[in-house]
């Protein structure tokens, strides 16, 4: 993979350079809550353009529907962006029509440019090759050179991940080199005791990448929404928290094999449950209570891990030398129900160990609930893209960067 720093030594200035990047952040309204991977960004910015580059930014946000959505529109990322790198940051209101090609035309040597939202294009996530493929050819005559850094979205086989790169010389940006260097030491030689934990809504969606630690990791940590499908594979009633039938059998077969294989399995031994799901708008106080995580109430839903399993949690993460961390333990964005996740986030600020912090939702909940980001050893800006990569996939947007 060539460095950014190798393609600007063989001549940025004055070339337009498209770096796609995540700008896929959270927000409220027109309101970013979370600016983290526009920061993320920054560095690859501030260099092409201290370089002489002209530079245009492109995204994803969020996933309208192949056509412009104004309640997706990037203006708000590139206002921000423009904050951040302290000079104005031109819009275009498209992807590949007028608006870009204008906005990109009259770029001068060391200025930015953003275009819309790129999903606004039924070409960027289409899955047919010829489609996305046309779009890619519309994309690459915006630009000289090509420089990947959106983590986040490496995992997608879409047109400006995947086949842009393929049309102008590239190199990968200083997030993606980041991100890959630690994910690297996760996956090559990683320090023991290695602990992980899961949390966030669906089993189905860390299957994989279960299966995958089943073979490396000493500890796995269950907690969210997911862990209801655990603790009901093991014949506990969960009364209406989230829960995935049709998972119990590949549950109760990870069981199995952790047991098998010496990895400790941890799940919560209490939760906090109300009868009713928060309003994560209003966040006022509401009715809830702690109780055994095997006597669940009929009619009670569970939406945080209870203080028994956070002091639990902590200690199995105090001695580890290694953490991987993905997915919220309960609702965090409701104040009821935040502790499990702050606990979790505590515990690796305690501990001395490396720790990772994968993904979009655990990434915005540490900063959300006011930890300092530097206290992690590193917070990727991927969900999606860390637990493929840790599931050892071949990434459409790294192979890409590779050749
Ligand atoms: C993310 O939020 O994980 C990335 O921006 C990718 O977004 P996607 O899941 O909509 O492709």
């Amino acid at each position: 993979m060539k460095t950014i720093d190798e393609l600007i030594a063989e001549g940025v200035t004055g070339k337009r350079v498209f770096v796609r990047a995540d700008l896929n952040v959270p927000l409220s309204g027109t309101t970013i809550t979370d600016d983290g991977r526009i920061r993320a960004v920054q560095p690859t910015v501030e260099k092409l353009v201290a370089a002489g580059a002209r530079v245009v930014v492109a995204s994803h946000l969020g996933r309208p529907k192949g056509a412009p959505d104004p309640a997706f529109s990037l203006a708000p990322a590139a206002a921000r962006l423009g904050e951040l790198i302290g000079t104005d940051v031109a819009f275009a209101t498209d992807t590949v029509g007028e608006s870009a090609r204008a906005t990109v035309a009259a770029l001068g040597d060391g200025e930015v440019a953003v275009i819309e939202n790129l999903r606004f294009n039924p070409g960027e996530t289409s899955e047919d090759d010829a489609e996305r493929g046309a779009f890619a050819d519309q994309l690459a005559e915006l630009a000289d050179l090509y420089v990947g850094d959106g983590f986040g979205a490496v995992h997608r086989k879409h047109a400006s991940v995947f086949d842009l790169p393929a049309r102008l010389p590239h190199a990968a940006g200083d997030l993606i080199a980041t991100e890959v260097g630690v994910l690297k030491k996760l996956t090559e030689n990683v320090e023991r005791p290695y602990a992980v934990v899961l949390g966030g809504s669906k089993v189905s969606d860390k299957l994989g990448v279960i299966d995958h630690l089943l073979e490396r990791a000493d500890r796995i940590l269950i907690g969210g929404g997911m862990a209801y499908t655990f603790l009901k594979a093991q014949g506990h009633e969960v009364g209406s928290s989230l829960l995935q039938e049709d998972q119990i059998p590949a549950v109760l077969e990870y069981l199995e094999r952790a047991e098998d294989k010496g990895v400790e399995f941890v799940l919560p031994v209490d939760v906090v449950v109300s009868a009713q799901f928060p309003d994560l708008k209003a966040k006022a106080p509401t009715e809830h209570r702690t109780v055994p995580a095997d006597a669940i109430p009929a009619g009670f839903i569970g939406l945080d891990n209870g203080p028994e399993t956070n002091t639990l949690y902590a200690s199995k993460l105090a001695d580890a030398a290694t953490v991987f961390w993905n997915g919220p333990m309960g609702v965090f964005e409701h104040p009821d129900y935040a502790e499990g996740t702050r606990a979790v986030a505590q515990a690796l600020v305690d501990s001395s160990g490396f720790s990772v912090v994968g993904g979009g939702d655990s990434a915005a909940a540490v900063r959300t609930l006011g930890f300092d980001e530097n206290a992690f050893g590193h917070i990727s800006t991927g969900g999606g893209a860390s637990l493929e990569y840790l599931e050892g996939k071949t990434l459409p947007g790294l192979a890409a960067l590779e050749d």
